[in-house]
């Protein structure tokens, strides 16, 4: 699908995900400086905002190709889910302007690069990033931050899976609406439930819908291993981990079985959140996972009556947090009734099945959140720059 965005007026504030725009640029003089390497030199100048480096040397430019003024051109994102797309187009246009192009038409690709590589890796071939979600404390939102991650990536074209490794309280398959779901599989390999676009394993599609799971640690990491194990995941961009509350065998297993791309840890404002939350990150120190940052969640209540901005759990936890850690917040998400019920009836906040979705701030600041964290895990698959080139 193509759309057009004519320059000459104001900017346009369409939003699709995927496919590409047109601009028409306001002048339309024909140029011989229009030649494929002029046209390479060029986009040699225009960066990749969040990598830092030149759209050509990542090799993000691809078929393209020349019509008189008119130029079409194929960018290949590290992620589908670019918070920054706009600016790169908006980039590219001024560049190919400058050499006379009259129309610049994007196509967008993406291709996620995989952050790690290794023995422990082949325990999931297919999966590309590993993104765990965790809190010291309970009840602060981990659940609700890791499937509206999920659903919000897979939303914008990703390949997505969400592993609940909360054994002993699974709320994924509840909050997927997915609760009465039972594994299906062939050759004694389960496959994930399905919802929303995001593949999903719990041990909750084991059980009956009330059973408790009383079990001690050495019962929990074989879980965590034989659903990271042998479950059909197929090919995965990001495989997000839903973890419980604390700093204990799950949060443990995981990093000793797999390579974790990051961790983002999820907190409240108050004060005995983030005491919880500087325990998460110490853990994940200790067993060399970086923490991709903090997410500070329930952090303002708009009064629908008066309007008025109440800060229930205090404010400024999640910022304060991160400073004293040298983290970085990855977005604020408000307290909201919509999250909450969301959540219950099975229809994550961000997915596009949700009524009147998209219109909530807490939506549009997880849909934020997941962008801005795909954008921290594509600086991390970035290659290593070393003097001018890449290696
Ligand atoms: N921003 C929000 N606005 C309103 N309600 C929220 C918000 N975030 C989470 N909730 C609600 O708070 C409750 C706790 O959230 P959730 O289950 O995601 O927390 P958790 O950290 O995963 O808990 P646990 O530690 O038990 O695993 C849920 O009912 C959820 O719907
Ligand atoms: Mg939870």
């Amino acid at each position: 699908m193509v759309r057009v965005v004519k320059l000459a007026a104001a900017p346009a504030t369409l939003n699709l995900p995927h496919r590409s725009r047109t601009k028409e640029l306001p002048s339309p003089p024909m140029s011989d400086q229009l030649t494929n390497d002029n046209i390479l030199a060029a986009l040699s100048s225009v960066k990749d905002p969040e990598i830092g480096r030149d759209l050509v040397s990542l090799g993000m430019v691809k078929d393209v190709l020349i019509d008189g003024s008119v130029v079409d051109l194929t960018v290949e994102l590290t992620t589908p889910a670019c918070p920054l797309k706009a600016t790169i187009e908006s980039d590219i246009g001024d560049a190919l302007a400058a050499l006379g192009a009259t129309t610049v038409r994007v196509d967008w690709a993406s291709n996620v690069k995989r952050t790690f590589g290794g023995p422990a890796a082949d325990l999931i071939p297919g999966v590309k990033n590993t993104i765990a979600v965790a809190s010291g404390k309970g009840g602060v939102g981990k659940s609700t931050v890791a499937v509206n991650l999920a659903v919000s990536l897979a939303r914008d074209g990703a390949r997505v899976g969400l592993l609940d490794a909360d054994i002993t309280g699974p709320n994924v398959p509840l909050m997927m609406g997915t609760q009465g779901a039972h594994v299906t599989g062939s050759g004694g390999k389960p496959n994930p439930v399905v919802s929303h676009g995001v593949q999903m394993m719990s041990i909750q599609y084991f059980l009956q819908a009330d059973a408790p799971v009383i079990w001690r640690g050495p019962l929990i990491h074989s879980a965590i291993a034989q659903f990271l194990r042998d479950v059909e995941w197929g090919e995965l961009d990001y495989l997000v981990i839903d973890l419980p509350p604390g700093t204990g065998d799950a949060a443990l297993s995981l990093s000793q079985l797999i390579p974790l791309t990051g961790a983002v840890i999820v907190t409240t404002p108050q004060e005995v959140s983030l005491l919880d939350a500087r325990k998460a990150v110490a853990m994940f120190n200790k067993v060399n996972v970086r923490t991709l940052g903090v997410i500070e969640n329930m952090s303002g209540f708009v009064c629908p009556h008066c309007s008025e901005e109440h800060d229930i759990f205090g404010s400024g936890g999640g910022e304060k947090i991160a400073r004293e850690l040298e983290l970085e917040v990855l977005g604020r998400i408000p307290l909201e009734p919509a999250v909450r019920s969301g959540g219950d009836a099975g229809v994550p906040i961000t997915s596009a099945q949700y009524p009147g979705g998209d219109t909530t701030a807490a939506a549009l600041a997880l849909r934020e959140v997941a962008r801005t964290v795909a954008g921290r895990v594509s600086v991390l698959a970035a290659p290593v720059t070393v003097g001018s080139g890449a290696i």
